[in-house]
């Protein structure tokens, strides 16, 4: 029976040594939340990057890491230390990504980071042709993979292979700057399709394809050797069911069954009805725009002072790649600003920011969730961002308001919300001051209409979507050239 191959850089979940015992633990990201529904529900396999090196393991280890992902359906690629540093840390998180999201000061062309980055990807081309039979789906996503399709393909002709985009596709006077400009772009073609969250990161990529490549386009066909290569965009939902059961459940929840997190959030609202609580939930990754929020609500608060005592900002900001230089800046910088806001601003029985710096549980995720009035969502630049739908899909009663940045994919799709550039702190403000004084029936009225459209376009429809998409292509028969 053919089945389906997800291939991404981590699996669904990673692996950890905690004195000498293995310990498993779910994988934080939109790519790991979202395709984990879509994972489990199939009969197919997932192969990526267990979160260990070669070097941590002996082959006792390796026998019982290889037992554990398999009873998740799971299998592993084995990458050393080295293809970490190089591919990983370097190509993929110094490299493509700060690229991909703008942030061209960032972004580091080194040979040695690329080699690492043609060696992993080949790597991957093992495993997955291993586990590959005649008839099979292959399903490779995001930006550490990017020649992964055309190594397949030079094995496997005949295969049906998708590919998934998570974060933008830059415009063309970005992506013309990256010296291995063509190799990435004939790599990505080794797909039968491409996928990308928006419309404008479809049109980007066509537009390299068109200008670097040459290539005939017809709307949003590319003849490519003997094959046509079909683009197309598909804007990732989430499990809303899974999100909106569990918020109805928490609320049902007796007080004595309460989280200790949400104990103490009950009781900082049992001291003062009014006060409202303002969420923010990102890896802590600078594209996220974090510093800018901090200040943005530093100067919220000293134009709307009648705002102080009343509102607290909850920050969960879950460590990722920290590694890589710009993360370390960015944690000094968070801590920094959080610290010198507080500082200034804090009261006996008031503190303005609640800084978590650590990833948590679902079920706690759930109580920030519910617990908040306004969700404040500021990147600079993101590929989606499932936090704005999870926060909408988990308002039970429909109250709450959505403040998203424009520059975030999911921004396309959510109209309703107040949507903002984070550039802007004086829009920011006052956008919060709208959010907080925002009468409860236009609230519902938005996220009635919100939630409406997460419910239809979920993750299941979403994958359901590029499956059948998937399979139209291979429809479109052969080109002879
Ligand atoms: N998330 C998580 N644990 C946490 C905080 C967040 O698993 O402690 C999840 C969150 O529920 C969301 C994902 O991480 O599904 C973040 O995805 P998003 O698209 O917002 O951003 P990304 O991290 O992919 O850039
Ligand atoms: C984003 C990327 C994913 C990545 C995730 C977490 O969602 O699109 O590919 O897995 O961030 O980052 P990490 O580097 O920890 O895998």
């Amino acid at each position: 029976m053919s089945k389906t191959i997800i291939v991404s850089n981590r699996l669904p979940l990673q692996v950890k040594i905690e004195n000498d015992n293995l310990e498993i633990t779910p994988s934080v990201g939109g790519l790991a939340t979202g395709m984990k529904s879509v994972h489990s529900e199939g009969d197919g396999i997932w192969i990526g990057w267990s979160g260990l090196t070669e070097e941590e393991l002996d082959e006792s280890l390796k026998k019982k890491v290889e037992q554990e992902v398999k009873k998740e359906k799971c299998a592993t690629v084995p990458l050393t230390q080295e293809d970490l540093e190089h591919y990983y840390f370097g190509f993929s998180n110094r490299t493509l990504w700060p690229l991909f999201h703008y942030f061209m000061e960032y972004t580091e062309f080194e040979k040695d980071y690329w080699d690492s980055y043609v060696t992993v990807n080949k790597k991957f081309a093992e495993v997955v042709l291993k586990h590959a039979e005649k008839g099979d789906t292959i399903w490779v996503h995001d930006y550490q993979l990017l020649l992964l399709p055309g190594l397949i393909r030079e094995s496997m002709p005949d295969i049906s292979i998708g590919f998934f985009l998570h974060i933008p596709f830059p415009s063309y006077e970005i992506f013309r700057t990256f010296p291995w400009r063509e190799e990435v772009l004939t790599g990505m073609l080794g797909a039968d399709l491409l996928g990308f969250h928006t419309y404008d990161y479809e049109r980007h990529f066509l537009s390299s394809i068109k200008r670097i490549l040459r290539l005939d386009v017809n709307f949003n066909e590319i003849i490519y050797k003997d094959r046509v290569v079909k683009v197309d965009s598909f804007p990732m939902g989430i499990d809303y069911n899974k999100f909106h059961k569990a918020a109805k459940e928490n609320m049902d929840r007796l007080p004595a069954e309460r989280s200790d997190l949400q104990q103490r959030i009950d009781d900082h609202f049992m001291k003062d009805k009014e006060a409202k609580l303002i969420l923010s939930i990102d890896r802590m990754d600078y594209t996220k725009g974090i510093p800018n929020r901090i200040r943005a609500f530093e100067y919220f608060l000293n134009k709307y002072p009648e705002f102080k005592q009343k509102v607290r900002l909850v920050m969960l900001a879950v460590p990722s790649r920290s590694n890589v230089p710009q993360y370390q800046l960015l944690k000094k910088e968070t801590d920094e600003l959080v610290g010198r806001i507080n500082g200034q601003f804090a009261t006996v029985s008031w503190t303005p920011i609640w800084y978590f710096y650590r990833s948590l549980p679902f079920d706690n995720l759930i109580d920030l969730y519910t617990s908040a009035d306004v969700a404040l969502i500021t990147p600079v630049r993101d590929g989606m961002n499932l936090v704005a739908k999870e926060y909408i899909a988990t308002r039970v009663k429909k109250d709450g308001v959505l403040i998203l940045s424009e520059m975030a994919g999911a921004a396309k799709e959510m109209n309703e919300a107040l949507l903002i550039n984070p550039n802007n702190f004086e829009a920011m403000a006052d956008t919060l001051k709208q959010a907080l004084e925002m009468p409860v029936k236009e609230q519902k009225k938005r996220n009635t209409m919100l939630q409406k459209r997460l419910r239809r376009y979920s993750i299941d429809k979403w994958a359901a979507e590029f499956f059948k998409a998937l399979k139209a292509t291979q429809n479109l028969g052969q080109v002879i050239v």
